[in-house]
């Protein structure tokens, strides 16, 4: 096992339906901390299942995942592990369209210890960083859909996660949101160290990617 892999996984296998359904077959891979990684694949292919193994909302059938080089079944078990580790960015963003965005944002902080200052300076924070400043007040539902996304790249990074896990997080974007959005996971990946693992279609990925893995009928190519 590599301790310098923030994440590495280990003959990892998902089977469903008895095995009749080979979702991901057999992938080692190893990210070291601080990389930003696509993941590209035909539709089908097991990439979102990767991303779920990694992520611990799904169990492996065979292999395993290391997290840091200690095993992420277990360490995803402790309270609180991957609310403070982990940010998750989804195709659909998950948001409450009722909230304002400060109050999207906001919502992973709230089992949090920080006074409620510190909350607010967080969220702030974050809200620039991502460019929705403008708008922290506003309901989501009045949000442009590239906004949207931002709010929900901005939720997944206000525990300051060592990895944020993105399933094609551009999916729903035009051609000029989805720069904008790449662009904005870069800056995040070089000025806060952030690792990334992103699924992704686009072609344009590979300009903002370290490296590009691709996903073949579950199997690492
Ligand atoms: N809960 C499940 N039960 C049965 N089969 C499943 C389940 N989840 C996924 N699969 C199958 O596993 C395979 C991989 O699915 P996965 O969602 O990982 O693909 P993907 O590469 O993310 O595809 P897409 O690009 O369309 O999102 C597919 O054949 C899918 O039908
Ligand atoms: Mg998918």
């Amino acid at each position: 096992m590599n301790k310098d892999c923030l994440i590495q996984t280990v003959d990892l296998s998902r089977f469903y339906e008895d095995g009749r359904v080979q979702a991901l077959e057999g992938v080692s891979l190893q990210v070291p901390a601080g990389e930003f990684l696509g993941v590209k694949g035909p539709s089908g292919s097991g990439k979102s299942t990767l991303l779920h193994l990694i992520g611990g909302l799904d169990r492996p059938s065979s292999g395993e995942v290391y997290f840091s080089g200690q095993k992420a079944g277990e360490l995803y078990r402790r309270k609180g592990f991957r609310l403070n580790h982990l940010g998750f960015v989804f195709q659909s963003f998950y948001l409450w369209p009722v909230l304002n965005v400060l109050e999207n944002v906001s919502l992973p902080l709230m089992e949090s210890s920080l006074s409620r200052q510190k909350k607010l300076q967080k969220a702030k924070e974050i809200i620039n960083l991502v460019g929705i400043s403008d708008k922290i007040n506003a309901s989501v539902h009045n949000l442009s859909i590239g906004q949207r996304q931002r709010v929900a790249i901005a939720r997944a990074l206000i525990m300051d996660p060592q990895l944020v896990l993105a399933d094609e997080p551009t999916g729903n974007l035009d051609s000029r949101n989805t720069e904008n959005i790449l662009a904005l996971f870069k800056t995040l990946n070089k000025q806060k160290k952030v690792t990334i693992i992103m699924v992704t279609h686009e072609e344009k990925a590979l300009e903002y990617c370290d490296r590009c893995i691709q996903i073949s009928d579950g199997k690492l190519q």
